[in-house]
């Protein structure tokens, strides 16, 4: 029987991780969903850049982005990506490791309308990831995404979310002289079981 107990009960890691954000969101200064995404690229190259964690379901943590980026290929290719997102206020951070798939395109049509209009518009104008040569070109984009698309612009179909299903997410909360909590899920069957280990700090 494992002594799990406090900020760590729950049989569901999912609510676990909702509980942590919600008491995260009033003291963190911005961004409280923002989490550090891994992903590899052919070579098994790792690379790692923040995202904004919009939703966490019952089975996985959803994100949005540019699938054409570079982070969108390196997911497309490997079908894998790890999250770590970590709360200085509180002292605590959860790893996700998993299997990745886009969200349906209904999803992604439902949250790309709920965002401001400077933010869709953005979509169209930014070829995120590649290069560009000055910032005026990026505003030239804008404007020209502005004339083509109007005040409703239909979601670019390179642009939607992403849901990470984990095999693996650890709750970890700092404790004195590193003697760190550590609690691994690890799934047996889908989301629905796991197994779960006290770990080393
Ligand atoms: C606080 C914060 C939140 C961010 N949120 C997102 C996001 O939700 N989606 C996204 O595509 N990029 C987001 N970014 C930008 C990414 O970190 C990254 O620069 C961009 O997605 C390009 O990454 P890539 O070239 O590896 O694909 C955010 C950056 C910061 C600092």
């Amino acid at each position: 029987m494992i002594d799990r107990e406090g900020i760590f009960t729950g049989d569901d890691p999912f609510g676990i991780a909702r509980r942590w954000l919600e008491e995260a969101t009033p003291l963190e200064p911005s961004d409280p969903n923002a989490a550090a995404l891994a992903s590899v690229d052919d070579d098994g190259m790792p690379d790692v850049r923040i995202v904004l964690i919009k939703d966490i379901e019952h089975d996985g943590f959803v994100f949005f982005t540019n699938y054409n980026s570079r982070k969108g290929q390196e997911i497309a290719n490997s079908g894998k990506a790890a999250l770590n997102i970590h709360w200085k206020s509180l002292a605590r951070q959860i790893r996700v490791r998993g299997h990745i798939e886009r969200l349906s395109a209904a999803e992604s049509d439902e949250y790309y309308a709920s965002r401001p209009l400077g933010s869709r518009i953005g979509a169209w104008a930014s070829a995120q990831s590649e290069p560009l040569a000055k910032k005026s070109d990026l505003l030239e984009a804008v404007q020209t995404a502005e004339a083509k698309h109007g005040r409703f612009p239909r979601r670019p179909t390179h642009w939607g979310g992403f849901k990470i299903t984990p095999t693996e997410i650890e709750f970890w909360s700092a404790g004195e002289f590193r003697l760190h909590d550590r609690f691994r899920w690890s799934s047996i069957s889908g989301c629905d079981k796991w197994e779960i280990t006290r770990l080393n700090p």
